[in-house]
């Protein structure tokens, strides 16, 4: 198919700084909470700053899909669509923790029903980062291009984790995160998945992992991060909406891993 990458990726920014503009109007207001689950909160922000991202997407390109953490839009079937989280780091936004922000990826469809990301944009309204990826050329942040670390010492690197928002992946993932704490230089748990990817496409830091993300979370971060050189390391779990994820700078999985199977291993045997 031939696609108008930069009209895309033109319209993706829009959207992504529509949707920022409305969360700084609302950083300091009380938050109207639709639905709170033991882990995870969903505003009715979320849906508004959606509305106004599906509106943007989707007046440029009517004939494209939209698979959005709230929700469906546009014709399922079509060879495009877009994967919106509005908000990713909802709880910390919810709270007043000035780390979250706006996922927009564009997708084509592949045979049997796979998706190739080929636009990846993420825009932090509070620091004013604008994270951008055009499959095949480099990744931007704020126009200049980002080369994610070289570290390959697990002693020298920072590793974000999430635990994402079951009491299971909370189970599987504190032994991994005990493991590491003494072998890595620090361990960061940020709460918005697409800046901690985002910030291992920067060098910020060295690998991010997590045991159950979902597509809107990782899909923008994810080309992003590919493109600056690094590994989007994630395999679907049982029932293919969610994801297991080692995202590292290229060097560092190998190691991860080791830790993670032993940490694992321990927990079983005990
Ligand atoms: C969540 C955040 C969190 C991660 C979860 C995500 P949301 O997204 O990115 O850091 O651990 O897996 O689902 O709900 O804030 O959009």
């Amino acid at each position: 198919m031939n696609l108008p990458c930069q009209r895309a990726l033109h319209c993706a920014v829009a959207a992504a700084r529509a949707a920022g503009r409305l969360m700084l109007r609302h950083r300091a207001a009380p938050k109207k909470i639709n639905l709170q689950s033991r882990y995870d909160i969903k505003l009715e922000l979320d849906v508004r700053c959606q509305k106004l991202i599906e509106k943007t997407l989707l007046r440029s390109f009517p004939d494209s899909a939209l698979l959005g953490e709230e929700g469906l839009a546009g014709p399922q079937e079509s060879p495009l669509r877009w994967v919106v989280d509005p908000i990713d780091g909802t709880v910390n936004f919810t709270y007043g923790v000035p780390h979250a922000c706006v996922s927009i990826a564009l997708q084509e469809r592949l045979d049997a029903g796979q998706f190739s990301t080929v636009i990846g944009v993420v825009y932090d309204p509070f620091c004013n980062e604008l994270w951008t990826a055009i499959r095949g050329g480099p990744a931007r942040l704020n126009g200049k291009v980002i080369h994610a670390s070289r570290r390959k010492k697990l002693a020298e690197a920072v590793v974000a984790i999430g635990f994402s928002k079951t009491r299971q992946s909370l189970n599987e993932s504190l032994p991994v995160f005990n493991a590491l704490v003494p072998r890595v230089r620090k361990i960061r748990m940020m709460g918005a998945a697409a800046l901690s990817l985002t910030y291992v496409a920067s060098g910020r830091f060295d690998a991010y992992i997590e045991a159950g993300v979902s597509l809107w979370d990782i899909a923008a971060a994810g080309l992003i991060l590919e493109c600056a050189g690094g590994e989007f390391w994630h395999r679907p779990l049982p029932g293919g909406r969610q994801y297991r994820m080692i995202a590292n700078n290229g060097l560092l999985r190998a190691k991860l891993e080791r830790v993670a199977r032993s940490a694992r291993k321990n927990v079983l045997s005990s």
